[in-house]
This record gives structure tokens, sequence and C-alpha cells, in this order.
């Protein structure tokens, strides 16, 4: 305790305002990414809980015991213990088994690490440096309310990245209106009202301070959200018209106050459930309808020995024999960040497709065992990290990840593509019957099998009755756990324009690999011709102009952007990245860089447009430019390999660069046996070939 408050002292001085010194003074680095003149920009490592970078002063007792809050607050107290944050720490059985296994391995002290954002009245107190009793209250917690409400901190650094200062809560007299008052203050320090506060937890890194050799970047809602049309950035693609929404904005709704809470307006409060996907803890309605409004599936066409036909065209056919192949297209429609979000490498949302006959019986099959079965045809949409041995990671043990090989959750409002192919032996008689689901469930079998087992143990049960004594129900983590249909389509049922269709198909096929880019060509030109409006042709050229400027036809690309600036005059940002990748891959560093500006300009908050630029600038000789440049970025993504390097090459040119500032590149690089890793769980693990593919080609079953 005492160490706590003489780091916290040093840190930040002890009264309520924080001075504003830059991180080289103090060493602790929690402080603003403050940009002093020539000074660079270095990741920061944390305080007294090291691995974690959370600091905290004040009463950390009192993070304890959200009852004080109960008695005027009701509502949102009701709301926030069915929460996913209610339920963060050790009574959640698949964090225990994993936290568990990571003290096993790792030791108590490394611990902190994860204590830092699932146990924030353990970790603040010490507890996370001993054995951990299932009676201990503070392993029940979960992040309470003044985790949040006394945060006056935040970094962009990920890991716990806050300053957690608590003071008095100042519980007021509800009638008189100055203590109102200056309760209230208490309780909204500035960051709360800034997803910076959600993205101080929802970003992680790994790296030596947990055993693993270099850095290994983990959860990142918040750097996701950065780069969409949610966050105001628009360099991404010319889309739609999007409401712009933080974290809170859609995870946080008004709902109706029904128990009182001094705290309403019009009768409502902002609902503390935070729903996301964890039906498992409370498979209610709202976290149901947060997954459905998150992405669609279709399946635009066919392919036959005649090549291909929109789906409904081959649904009629008589007969059909031969080698098939069927597109499917899931688009992320409504999450701010990527979909799946959150821990990608532990979600199991996959797709199911079946053709069946004019009799009804399957022709062919894919995905449709996965619920109860191991299904090798079921493609999930999950991330991969390799272990050093080039094995999957998945039971998360993330002091074991080596290499992040492959992503193949979607980014906002992006589209994933997928190919399924079958060789039918005889002739099928149509019509055909086709469908396609996207379908949720919040963890593997795989995984729940292990939790279970850690679970049917005398210190998991022991859990569940620490849990029932403290007045809550536990969590079953041994019943299989619900599966939601997030999106079905249904041939002949489907009301989306023929437009909509071919663009989300095109920006599918637009990921592939060099070699298949040119796949996409006929599909976007067919979307024109279904085009309605020229905006909507415009979305379509400018997918082909960065199809073409991936292939380095510089003329070609700079048509399209061309093309699309007078159909979406107001999308420069989108537009002048492909005009910046075109130069870029020709090397014409001057274009490129008056280009990337543009983006900058257009999409300050994603630090690809800082990282873009500043390359382009760095390669131009203009260091200064680029050293601003991967300062603005670093403020965005403290550990960015590619900004960092910008920032260490022109530091160098510069006569400025320092020992520190070529650690940080050289820590923060992309590991090198990364394609090794892969090559050998390419060859050695069913699916690894398939799935790192950004259009992967999955084959079918027939009966
Ligand atoms: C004795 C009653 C009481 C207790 C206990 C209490 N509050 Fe409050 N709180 C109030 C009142 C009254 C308001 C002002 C409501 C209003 O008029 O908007 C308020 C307002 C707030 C607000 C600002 C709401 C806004 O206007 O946006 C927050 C946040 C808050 N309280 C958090 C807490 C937390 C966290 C706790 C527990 C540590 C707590 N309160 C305990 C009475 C209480
Ligand atoms: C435009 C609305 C929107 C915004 C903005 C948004 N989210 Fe989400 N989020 C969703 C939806 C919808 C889901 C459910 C689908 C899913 O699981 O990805 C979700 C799921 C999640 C999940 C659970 C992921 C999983 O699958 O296990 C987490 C964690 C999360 N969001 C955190 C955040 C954070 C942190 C931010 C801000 C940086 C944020 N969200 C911003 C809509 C949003
Ligand atoms: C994960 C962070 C987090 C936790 C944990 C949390 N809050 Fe909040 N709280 C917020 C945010 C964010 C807001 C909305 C701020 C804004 O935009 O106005 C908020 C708003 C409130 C409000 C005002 C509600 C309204 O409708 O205006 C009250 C009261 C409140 N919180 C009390 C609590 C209490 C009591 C708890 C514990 C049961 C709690 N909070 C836990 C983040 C949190
Ligand atoms: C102190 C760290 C911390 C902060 C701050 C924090 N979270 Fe979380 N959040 C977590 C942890 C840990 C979990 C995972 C809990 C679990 O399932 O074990 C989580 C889970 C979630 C989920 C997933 C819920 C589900 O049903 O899948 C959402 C959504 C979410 N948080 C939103 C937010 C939002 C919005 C904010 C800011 C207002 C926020 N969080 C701030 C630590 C934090
Ligand atoms: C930077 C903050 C952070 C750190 C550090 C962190 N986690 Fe998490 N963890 C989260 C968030 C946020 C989620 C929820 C994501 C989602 O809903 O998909 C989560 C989810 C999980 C889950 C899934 C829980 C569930 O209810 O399904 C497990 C297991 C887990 N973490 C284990 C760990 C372990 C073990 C460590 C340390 C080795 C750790 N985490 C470190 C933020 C963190």
């Amino acid at each position: 305790m005492r160490r706590l408050l003489m780091l916290f002292i040093l840190g930040s001085g002890c009264g309520d305002s924080l001075p504003e010194r830059p991180e080289k003074e103090t060493g602790l680095g929690l402080e603003e990414p403050m940009v002093v003149e020539g000074a660079p920009l270095l990741p920061t490592m944390g305080g007294a809980l090291h691995p974690s970078l959370t600091l905290y002063s004040g009463d950390t007792a009192a993070l304890l015991n959200p009852n004080v809050c109960a008695s005027c607050h009701e509502d949102v107290v009701a709301t926030w213990s069915r929460s996913a944050h209610a339920r963060a720490s050790f009574d959640n059985p698949w964090y225990r088994a994993v936290v568990d296994a990571f003290r096993e391995e790792r030791g108590f002290e490394e611990s902190r690490f994860c204590s830092g954002c699932h146990d924030p009245a353990l970790v603040s107190t010490g507890g996370a440096d001993q054995a951990i009793s299932p009676q201990d209250p503070r392993a029940h917690a979960g992040i309470t309310c003044l985790v949040c409400h006394s945060t006056v901190r935040t970094t962009a650094d990920g890991n716990g990245s806050m300053v957690v200062d608590i003071r008095d809560p100042l519980l007021p007299d509800p009638a008189n209106p100055s203590q109102v008052a200056a309760h209230r203050e208490r309780m909204r320090p500035e960051p709360l009202e800034t997803p910076e506060l959600c993205g101080s937890c929802h970003r992680s890194f790994m790296g030596q301070s947990i055993g693993v050799p270099h850095h290994v970047g983990g959860v990142d809602d918040i750097g996701a959200w950065r780069t969409s049309v949610y966050a105001g950035s628009h360099g991404r693609r010319i889309d739609e018209p999007v409401e712009e929404a933080t974290c809170s904005g859609c995870h946080m709704p008004p709902v109706d106050a029904t128990r009182g809470d001094v705290a309403a307006t019009d009768g409502q409060i902002l609902a503390h459930s935070v729903r996301g996907a964890h039906t498992p803890i409370e498979n209610a309605e709202e976290t149901r309808s947060m997954l459905t409004r998150a992405a669609t599936i279709d399946v635009p066409r066919a392919r036959t020995a005649e090549g291909w036909e929109p789906i409904e065209t081959f649904a009629e056919r008589r007969t059909v024999r031969g080698d098939l192949a069927f597109d499917v297209v899931i688009r992320n429609v409504g999450v701010g960040h990527r979909f799946p979000g959150g821990t990608r490498d532990l979600q199991d949302t996959w797709i199911e497709l079946t053709i069946r006959d004019a009799g009804g019986r399957v022709v062919a099959e894919a995905g449709t065992n996965h619920a109860t079965d191991d299904d090798p045809s079921a493609f999930v949409l999950r991330a991969t990290v390799l272990d050093s041995e080039g094995r999957p990671e998945r039971r998360h043990r993330v002091h074991r990840f080596h290499a992040p090989v492959f992503d193949r959750s979607i980014p906002p409002r992006d589209a994933l593509a997928a190919r399924y192919e079958v060789t039918l032996e005889g002739p099928a008689r149509g019509p055909f019957q086709i469908e396609a689901r996207l379908r949720h469930r919040r963890h593997s079998r795989d995984f729940q099998a292990f939790v279970c087992e850690a679970h049917r143990t005398p210190r998991g049960r022991a859990f569940d009755r620490a849990s029932r004594e403290l007045g809550r129900e536990p969590v079953d983590p041994c019943s299989p756990e619900p599966i939601t249909e997030i999106a079905e389509w249904i041939v002949g049922t489907s009301e989306r324009t023929t437009w909509r269709r071919l663009h989300d198909l095109a920006l599918g096929l637009s990921h592939s690999v060099q070699e298949r880019l040119d796949e996409a060509r006929p599909v976007l030109r067919d979307g024109r011709s279904a085009a309605e409006t020229p905006f909507q042709r415009a979305m379509l050229d400018l997918i082909e102009g960065r199809i073409a400027a991936r292939q380095g036809r510089l003329d070609e690309a700079l048509h399209f952007a061309d093309a699309a600036e007078r159909g979406a005059p107001d999308h420069a940002a989108a537009i002048a990245r492909v005009r910046g990748e075109a130069y870029a891959q020709v090397w014409q560093w001057e274009s490129a860089a008056e280009a990337f500006a543009e983006v900058a300009e257009g999409a300050p908050r994603d630090a690809a447009s800082w990282r873009d630029l500043a390359r382009a600038r760095g390669s131009t000789g203009d260091d200064e430019g680029a050293f601003r440049a991967s300062l603005r970025g670093l403020t965005l993504r403290p550990r960015d390999a590619d900004l960092l390097r910008s920032q260490h090459l022109a530091l160098d040119r510069l006569d400025a660069g320092t020992p520190e500032v070529r650690e940080a590149f050289l820590m923060h690089r992309t590991v090198d046996e990364g394609p090794t890793l892969l090559r050998r769980c390419q060859r050695s693990v069913e699916g690894c070939d398939r799935d790192r593919q950004p259009v992967p080609t999955i084959q079918m079953r027939t009966r």
C-alpha cells in the first residue's frame, strides 16, 4: 500500500489536480502524451502495478462496495450488476480458469497484468500478489462504480493506462443543491465522457513483462473504433451516411428507470449493463439485439460450368452437376469496431451454408455440424495467434502468444467474402433451396470444455458457494452456451438491392491476395450497371481505384479516384487515400505525401493516416515532417511498429536519435519468425492454410 501511494505522489502530487509534466521527468509516463518540441514519444511502462499500467491513489478499499451507491442509484446499480463488468473477476469461471493457469505458469506478480483490467479492487490493494481465496470479496468485485467514476486521466497505451484517484464520494443530501453539485462534479471526472476511458482497458498488448519475447497486440476495440466513421474518420472508404457514436453511445443506451434512481432524466438512466456479446452471463433480449444488429449475410452468386450467375438464377436450374461454387458475404453493418470484437482469439461466430434439392434433400452443406461437433467445413470469424511452435493458441493463454498471423474478424463497415466449393458426383435436381446463417456462441466448445473442467473442482465449487454468500447467483460454464442467430439469408427472400449485394461482394473480394484481386473487377462492372445514383457508382469506383493502386497501376487508380470524386465530392479523405496508396506503390513520394496529408486531415483519429504520412514524408527526405506525423500517430497508437520506425529513422537522420528511440522501435517490430511459424501451422494444422487467406475457399460436404 505504502509503495502505491509513494509512486502516486511522485507521479501526480497528492492534490486533486495532476501537474502537467512531460513523461521523462517522472518516469511514470501516465500523463497525457505531451508533445514536447523535438522530444520523441516513447511507450510508457507503468508504475507500482507493472505490468498493469494503472495508477491508484486514495482509499482503494472503497472500490469494493457498490452498495454505497445503491441507496440513491438503484437503477444504475441494478443494470450494472447484470453486466460483464460486474462479472469480470475471479467469480467469472472463464476468466478464472485462464488467469489461474497464468498465475501458475508465470507467478502472481505478473498476473497484475490481468487484474489491472479484470480485478481493480484486488490489484489496487495488493491482492493479486498473493494466493486468492474464493471467500475474498475483492475476487468477486468486478469493475466497480468508483473505477470509472474516479478515473482522472487516461493515455492511449492500453493495459489499464489510467490514473484512478479515489477521493471521498461526497455523498449528498439530495435536498441540498450545493452538496449535490459537489457530488456530481466529483463523480464526473473529465475522462468519463470519453471513449478513452473505455480504451484504457479495451486495448491490450503482451510483451516481455509477461514472458512474451516481443510486442504482440491484443484486444483493441478503441483502435478499431478510431479508424471508423463512428469516430468521424472518413479515410477508409466512401460509405453511406453513418451516425457517429462512442462506446457508451452504443453500449450504454438510456433505459427506463423503474426503481426511482435520483439521476434519472425523463424517467431514464444510462444502462450500465454494457451489453455486447456475452450471452452466457445473461442471455437477454438486449444482448441478442446487439448481436443481430451487428452484421448481414448474403449469397449473391453461384458458379457452374457456365460461369458465375445470380444465385436466384442458379436456384431455378433444373439440374446441376460437377463443380459448383457459391460466394458468401458478411458485412459488419452495426459494430463500432471489429466484428466480432473484444478477445478476437476466443470468438466462436461461424457460417453455415446449405443447398437442398427439389425434394428437400441436402445436396451440399458446410458448417452445419459446428454447433455440436468438430466440423472442418465451418468457417469461424476470429483471429489466430500462434505460439512459439506454430500452433494456434485457442485457450487465451496470452503469455504463450508469439505471432499474430491472421485476423478474420471484420473491421467496422467492412466486408468478408468466403468462397464455398463442392463437386457433385451425380446430377442434382432443382429448383434449389439455399440458406446461409451467421451464428454466434460466446465461447468455442473446446474452450468451454477446458473451463468446465477447471470449474468442477473444489476451488470452482468454493467460488460458487462464496458467490451465493455474497448474494449473487453464480454462472455455470458447464451448461451448453446459447447460440444466437446473428443473421440469416434464404434464397428468394432477400430484400437487398442488386447494387448493394454486388457492392458488399466487391468490398469483400477487394481484400484478396494480389493474384486474385482481378476477381473483383467483373463484380464492380455489374455493380456499376445496377447503381441507381452517382454516389453508389462512386462507392464502387473507389473500391476499383484501391484495387488498381494495390496492383501498382497508377494511371488507372487515379482515373477511378477522379471518377469517385465526381460522384462523391464530400469524401475527400477516402479518395485521397487511394491516390496516396497509388503513388506510394510506385514510389512517387512527393505526391503520396501530399495525398496522405489530406487523408490525415479527414481522418485525424485514424493512426494509419499518420503512419502513411510519416512514411511518405520520410521517403521524400522531409525528416522533420515525418517526425511530426509520427508523433501525431504515436499519441493514438503508442506501440505502432511502423510509427516507431518512422520516428526512429527521422530522428536518426536529424542527428537526434537516442538509444531509447531505437530500442522502442526494435522492441515493437513485427516478429521475424512470423512467416516460419505460419508455414508450420499451414503444414500441420487443419484449416490454417485455408483461413490465412483473406478470401478463404471452403470445401462443402455432400451427403
Ligand atoms: C445519498 C444519495 C446518493 C448516493 C449514496 C450517491 N449519489 Fe450519486 N447522485 C445523487 C444525486 C442527488 C445526484 C444528482 C442527480 C441529478 O439531479 O441529476 C447524483 C448524481 C450522480 C452522478 C451524476 C449524474 C449526472 O448528472 O450525470 C453520478 C455519476 C453519480 N451520482 C455517481 C454516484 C456513485 C458512483 C455513487 C456511489 C459511490 C453515488 N453516486 C452515490 C445522490 C447520491
Ligand atoms: C456503433 C455501435 C458501437 C460502438 C460505437 C461500439 N460498439 Fe462495441 N459492440 C457493438 C455491437 C453491435 C456489438 C455486438 C457484436 C460483437 O460482438 O462484435 C459490440 C460488442 C462489443 C464487445 C464484445 C465483443 C465480443 O464479441 O465479445 C466489446 C468488448 C465492445 N463492444 C466494446 C466496445 C468499446 C470499448 C467501444 C468503444 C471503443 C465500442 N464497443 C464501441 C456496437 C458498438
Ligand atoms: C465502465 C465504466 C463505468 C462503471 C463501472 C460505472 N459507470 Fe456510471 N457512468 C459511466 C459513464 C461512461 C457514464 C455516462 C457519462 C456521460 O456520457 O454522461 C456514467 C453515468 C452514470 C450516472 C449518470 C446516469 C445518467 O443517466 O445520466 C450515474 C448515476 C452513474 N454512472 C452511477 C454509477 C454507479 C452507481 C455505478 C456502479 C454500480 C457505475 N456508475 C459504474 C461509466 C461507468
Ligand atoms: C477497468 C477496466 C475497464 C474499463 C475502464 C472498461 N471496461 Fe469494459 N470490460 C472490461 C473487462 C475486463 C471486460 C470483460 C469481462 C469478462 O467477461 O470477463 C469488459 C467487457 C466489456 C464489454 C463486453 C460485454 C459483453 O456482453 O460482451 C463491453 C461491451 C464493454 N466492456 C464496454 C465498455 C465500455 C463502453 C466502457 C467505457 C464506458 C468500458 N467497457 C470500460 C474492462 C473494462
Ligand atoms: C487491457 C485490459 C485487459 C487485460 C490486461 C487482460 N484482459 Fe482479459 N479481457 C479484457 C476485456 C476488455 C475482455 C472482454 C472482451 C470481450 O468481451 O470480447 C476480456 C476478456 C477475457 C476473457 C473472456 C472472459 C469471458 O467472460 O468470456 C478471459 C478468459 C480473459 N479476458 C482472460 C485474461 C487473462 C488471463 C489476462 C492476463 C493474462 C487478461 N485477460 C488480461 C481486458 C483485459
